[in-house]
């Protein structure tokens, strides 16, 4: 079983002032890890305040060079120097409102993990791919960019996020998650050599979190809206650490 992971993505939101407060609210709790993803230039402010609590930093997007010529672009070592943990790569963001290809988001990959950060790998479905019963063909497509990285202990996280589900209010049903976590694990064992976590992300909320993380094969949540407020982010937390507490117990009975 793995450690559940609720890591919030605050997109492009958030002033210093407004990230102070917020890093001093949070709540984090036993059972469950805990990571946020502010925008660059909040990073180094919020390296101390996270780690004071146990939560971890993380960035939502890396270059795929450590540094060089490359205006405007910030490279995974300086997150790294700028106490990050984590690094979302390959959010449905990137690939469709800035074009970021499979073979971008590989670089990345392998720039991520030699500067010594853990990539949350985002994959997801359209609509439409939905409706054409493609899910399972586009995630397939989205993972085998592992396969070139098979047999590597590199650290890893996937967030399973259908596009449809992202900022539109609809979430994916608890059934529907569960359906394609269990795809999801599978793939990966087939094309990485290795199981590791997958987060369900898509329009998730304090009264969602826990219905969706206490499905087998849920091993998290990637949170943007919501994650945006304390107050309902620690609410999700909370649906964390409660949804680990019933694995833990369906394990042990
Ligand atoms: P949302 O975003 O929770 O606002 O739907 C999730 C994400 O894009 O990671």
């Amino acid at each position: 079983m793995h450690k559940m992971l609720v890591a919030g993505n605050w997109k492009m939101h958030g002033t210093l002032s407004d990230a102070l407060a917020y890093a001093e609210a949070l709540r984090p709790r036993e059972g469950v890890e805990v990571a946020v993803m502010p925008p660059f230039p909040l990073l180094h402010a919020l390296a101390e305040p996270l780690a004071a609590k146990g939560v971890a930093l993380g960035a939502q997007n890396a270059f795929y060079e450590q540094k060089g010529a490359f205006t405007g672009e910030v490279s995974p070592a300086m997150l790294v120097d700028a106490g990050c943990r984590f690094v979302i790569l390959g959010h449905s963001e990137r690939r469709h409102i800035l074009g970021e290809s499979d073979e971008v988001i590989a670089k990345k990959l392998a720039a991520a993990w030699e500067a010594g950060l853990e990539p949350v790998l985002c994959i997801g479905e359209l609509l439409e791919e939905r409706e054409a019963g493609k899910t399972e063909e586009v995630l397939t497509r989205q993972l085998a960019i592992l396969a070139q990285f098979r047999g590597e202990m590199k650290p890893l996280t996937i967030a399973y996020e259908p596009v449809w589900a992202i900022g539109t209010g609809k979430t994916a049903t608890p059934e529907t998650a569960e359906a394609a976590h269990a795809f999801v694990h599978e793939e990966l064992a087939r094309t990485f050599g290795r199981d590791v976590r997958v987060l369900y992300g898509g329009s998730v909320k304090p009264e969602n979190a826990l219905a969706l993380m206490e499905r087998p094969g849920v091993d998290g949540v990637l949170v943007g809206g919501a994650s945006l407020k304390a107050e309902s982010f620690n609410a999700i937390i909370a649906a964390g650490a409660e949804a680990a507490a019933r694995k833990q117990e369906e394990v042990g009975a």
